[in-house]
């Protein structure tokens, strides 16, 4: 049985992307309009066509009853059944393999930025990434910056993010920002950076503490982990990997709103990213040490990958099917650059669908 909930997610998820008919014959652009419903353009005649979620209900009651590919058996109840059959094929297919991720880029602007200038860098990109469909993006900025930050992103599909926080909701703990202090400023909260364990002695068991503080308050946490170059290079990069998932999951009963970034060390600030391929199947190594904990699950788990992406290592990564989205650092305080890597991102994941 697929719901109306279910196709409406979908759209949501391919706002302003390019679908072909079931029998390839026709592209189409479908955009998603919350309350009222489809609006399906195809590329052909360039003449939007309405589809309201009342006639898309009614093609479901007979989809899930008859199970019908076919155009012509909904003739009585719509024009646009060549439009929204599609659809209901990728709500199919995502229940049979739970493959569609949004892709998700978020800039960490490290310490970088005073006010003024986190303002300036985010009106600077702020209307040409909204405008960007199919990408989840993220910027963040500095503690001292969210705000100003989160206000010019009013309104936008931006979200904003911190890039730490401590695990006491409040308290005695001079110079700490907590969970429930970000969660009304920020979305999402960057967790357990290299950075971070490197020179702050964040522990795996101290991120873990996190990640449940920042759930519970709300946030989404993105967490980090990553292999130094001398793991890489003894080929400790699973074991490491391994241990680094599995502790910071630790006695988490689901994977909702959690995203991992893989950040090999050896990769990050250095100008020498992972190759696709690697940055593939270390991901892939994270699912499945992810699967074996939660199951199908994993397959919905945003991971993405981050260490010296740029505009000109974007794509290649974004075509792999693992990576999906990247945790951007100094490339992401160029308004420029971060635009053409999310718009690069829409790109490559589209072609992959
Ligand atoms: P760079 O993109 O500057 O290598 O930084 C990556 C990173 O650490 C993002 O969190």
């Amino acid at each position: 049985m697929i719901s109306l909930d279910d196709l409406k997610a979908m759209g949501r998820s391919l706002d302003g992307q390019i679908l072909t008919t079931l029998d390839q014959d026709k592209e189409f652009k479908i955009e998603f309009v919350e309350e009222m419903g489809f609006i399906f353009t195809p590329v052909s005649s360039g003449k939007p066509r309405k589809h309201q979620f009342r006639y898309a209900q009614e093609v479901l009651k007979r989809y899930n009853e008859t199970k019908s590919w076919h155009p012509r058996d909904y003739r009585d109840i719509t024009r646009n059944a060549s439009y929204v059959l599609p659809l209901i094929q990728l709500v199919e297919e995502k229940k049979r393999t739970r493959i569609l991720r949004t892709p998700i880029i978020a800039g960490n602007w490290k310490m970088n930025t005073t006010v003024a200038e986190a303002v300036s860098l985010v009106m600077a990109m702020k209307d040409r990434l909204d405008a960007i469909k199919g990408v989840e993006k993220v910027v963040c900025p500095p503690f001292v910056s969210l705000v100003a930050v989160g206000e010019v992103l009013i309104g936008s599909s931006i979200a904003v993010g911190a890039q730490n926080m401590y695990s006491e909701e409040k308290g005695a703990y001079t110079g700490e920002v907590s969970a429930l202090m970000l969660a009304g400023l920020c979305q999402y909260v960057i967790l357990g950076h290299s950075e971070r364990r490197g020179y702050f002695g964040e522990t795996d068991e101290i991120v873990n503490k996190k990640i449940k503080a920042a759930l519970k308050a709300g946030l989404k946490p993105i967490v980090c982990v990553g292999e130094t170059l001398e793991e890489n290079e003894g080929g400790k990069t699973g074991e490491v990997i391994t241990r680094q998932v599995r502790a910071a999951l630790d006695g988490l009963v689901s994977l909702e709103n959690l995203v991992i970034a893989y950040e090999p060390i050896w990769a990050i600030g250095t100008g020498r990213a992972a190759t696709e391929e690697q940055a593939n199947t270390t991901i892939r190594l994270i699912r499945n040490v992810v699967g074996g904990l939660y199951g199908a699950a994993a397959q919905e788990l945003r991971i993405q990958y981050g260490g010296s992406t740029n505009s000109a290592n974007i794509a290649a990564l974004m075509a792999q099917p693992e990576i999906d989205g990247a945790l951007v650092g100094g490339a992401s305080l160029k308004a420029d650059e971060f635009v053409s890597m999310v718009k690069q991102t829409a790109q490559a994941k589209q072609r992959r669908r």
